[in-house]
């Protein structure tokens, strides 16, 4: 089937303490934006990438994203209100299915993105990249109340991969109960809706911290 696209990339990335918002930080000769855009275009199956800036977005223009596939919108509030706004864009009769990644996830490969879709496919229903936790996982503030069973816990990572118009509606729905909507599949999971699990790559990491851009720089020269 014929598949959208939609990049997130409306934040400010204050935890980035850096002159601009992170998916705009240079690495590897472009920006972070770029490198998150570029696997998601090389897929012949996507045909529309909506991208959400913004409003008063001084940086988008001068980077070198002029695939015509790729449609502006307006961002939100927050990161899910820039996801529901460019999904009403999406006309769900042609693209009856809908990829969202983090405009922060530069390293996310061109094979886990595949593998996700097929396996979505095949599936019949929505998925998201996920990686297994291997750390002992402790629940508490000041002091450990309890150590958390780490069996079956995993990473949410993005892309994550769903019906078009289930997924805006699930994301509605979840805003309107006031349901806190940190992934899509969160809303998926509201709706009742199944979510896969694929197993994809700890080196798909989200830029948050000043540090993750130099992991990134690392893993982009390694052969990965
Ligand atoms: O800040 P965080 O790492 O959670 O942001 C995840 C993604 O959501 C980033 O690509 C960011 O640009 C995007 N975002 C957005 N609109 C917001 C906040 C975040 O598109 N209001």
């Amino acid at each position: 089937p014929a598949i959208a696209a939609v990049i997130p990339a409306a934040g400010v990335g204050q935890r980035m303490q850096a002159d601009k918002p992170k998916q705009y930080l240079r690495l590897h000769g472009k920006t972070v934006l770029e490198h998150s855009v570029q696997p998601l275009l090389s897929l012949e199956s996507v045909g529309q990438l909506y991208l959400a800036l913004s409003a008063d977005d001084p940086y988008f223009a001068a980077t070198g994203l002029t695939d015509p596939r790729i449609i502006r919108v307006e961002g939100g509030a927050e990161r899910v209100h820039s996801v529901l706004n460019a999904l009403q864009h999406i006309d769900a009769v042609r693209y009856p299915w809908v990829l969202v990644h983090d405009a922060a996830r530069p390293l996310v490969r061109r094979a886990d993105i595949q593998l996700l879709i097929e396996r979505c496919l095949a599936a019949g229903h929505g998925g998201i990249l996920a990686t297994p936790v291997r750390d002992t996982m402790k629940r508490g503030q000041q002091q450990v109340q309890h150590t958390v069973d780490r069996t079956d816990l995993w990473h949410a990572l993005t892309p994550q991969f769903f019906p078009t118009a289930l997924l805006t509606a699930a994301i509605g729905g979840a805003l309107a109960a006031g349901v806190a909507v940190t992934d899509e599949a969160s809303a998926m999971e509201w709706a009742q809706q199944s979510v896969l699990l694929v197993e994809g790559h700890s080196d798909n990491l989200k830029i948050t911290r000043p540090a993750d851009l130099q992991l990134a720089a690392f893993y982009l020269e390694q052969n990965r």
